[in-house]
């Protein structure tokens, strides 16, 4: 089989396209991607080297562009299509939505009109628990496949916009299409704008970690190696036309992160500093996965204070990966700031 895994230069992507050449060995992978500050080749720099351009490949262009797309298409004749590549950080959303709505929902539509046009057999779409909108603190509730969606940022209504398109294109025009919608993803190679890393590689460099005044809201923490396999899961097993949760039922408070890392890394609890909330920061996410383990026979099997040590480890031994992102300082957020971006 061969697969186009687009966005396969950042967090998830790279985490894919390693378990699938590693699990699929007559297996072959092109990986497109723009590579925005978000994408990094690098990451695939030993894929590459031992893998002939039969089984890795890379194509560099933009979900937005209908010719380069197409031709891709029409080259390499994939027959599935996983669809990662997205605008992916809620902060940079707040401050920019119309970037979201472009790649998110524009590049997925032209992703599909060209996988209609080439008759691609799946085309399977990673989507986020975040369509759904939030959960009170204190209720029992979870997300199932078929709760109501109710984005409440930018970067979750151009995500919910998204799906609500691929499912078009399989009601409309008999579309091979699946979803997933998975929780929070931690593990090595996540930009380190994001919480985890961002807070790790704080604490090694003794400098502050910024918690939302709502320190106390919470997410559920799903390892991405354990993503992966739901992935795979999904198109090999998965039902066309259907959407599967991806959750490990962990949830843990922004505070308990800090605390968790800090912990490990011995470092004190004052570099725990306190700022005001993003606009539309979400209270709490839970994702009800009985669907893909009942009908899909997936399950999460990394428990969450094991995956989070190595990934911390990972942030200690690849210091250099993550010293490069950060001087490249691209359109840097300043978390604390929010009242000059909104206003308010
Ligand atoms: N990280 C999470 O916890 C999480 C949780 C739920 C869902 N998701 C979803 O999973 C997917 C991957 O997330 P991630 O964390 O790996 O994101 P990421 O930001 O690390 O990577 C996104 C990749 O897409 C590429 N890209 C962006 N715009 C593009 C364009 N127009 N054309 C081609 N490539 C483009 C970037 O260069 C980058 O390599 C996204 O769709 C995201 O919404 C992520």
């Amino acid at each position: 089989m061969k697969l186009l895994v687009t966005g396969g230069a950042g967090f998830i992507g790279t985490n894919f396209i390693r378990y699938w050449l590693r699990h699929y060995s007559d297996d072959a992978v092109i990986n497109l991607d723009r590579l925005t500050y978000a994408g990094n080749l690098s990451n695939l720099t030993d894929i590459a080297e031992t893998h002939n351009p039969e089984r890795y490949k890379f194509a560099h262009g933009d979900i937005l562009d209908v010719a380069f797309v197409e031709d891709v298409l029409k080259t390499e004749h994939p027959d599935v299509i996983v669809n990662f590549a997205a605008e992916s950080h809620n902060s940079r959303a707040i401050l920019h939505p119309r970037r979201f709505f472009e790649t998110n929902v524009m590049g997925t539509q032209v992703l599909l009109d060209a996988a209609r046009k080439y008759e691609i057999q799946r085309f399977h779409h990673i989507s986020t628990c975040e369509v759904y909108g939030e959960l009170p603190l204190d209720s029992p509730d979870t997300f199932s496949e078929s709760a109501p969606y109710r984005p409440q940022t930018p970067y979750n209504a151009s995500k919910a916009a998204a799906d609500h398109l691929v499912n078009a294109y399989f009601h409309s025009f008999g579309m091979p299409i699946t979803i997933s919608n998975c929780a929070n993803n931690y593990g090595p190679y996540q930009h380190p704008e994001k919480l985890i890393p961002l807070f790790t590689t704080n604490a090694i460099q003794n400098l502050p970690l910024t918690l939302y005044q709502s320190s106390h809201n919470r997410r559920e923490w799903l390892h991405v190696e354990d993503h992966c396999r739901a992935i795979a899961a999904v198109i090999v097993r998965g039902k066309v036309g259907e959407t599967y949760n991806v959750g490990s039922g962990v949830e843990k408070s922004i505070e308990e992160i800090s605390d968790f890392i800090l912990d490990v890394l011995g470092k004190p609890q004052q570099l725990k500093t306190y700022v005001p909330d993003r606009p539309g920061h979400d209270c709490r996410y839970l994702l009800d996965s009985r669907k893909i383990a009942c009908e899909v026979g997936w399950e999460p099997k990394i428990p969450f204070e094991e995956g989070m040590r190595e990934t911390i480890q990972w942030y200690i031994e690849n210091q250099e990966w993550w010293q490069t992102i950060q001087q490249k300082r691209n359109g840097v957020i300043q978390e604390d700031k929010w009242e000059t971006f909104t206003g308010r």
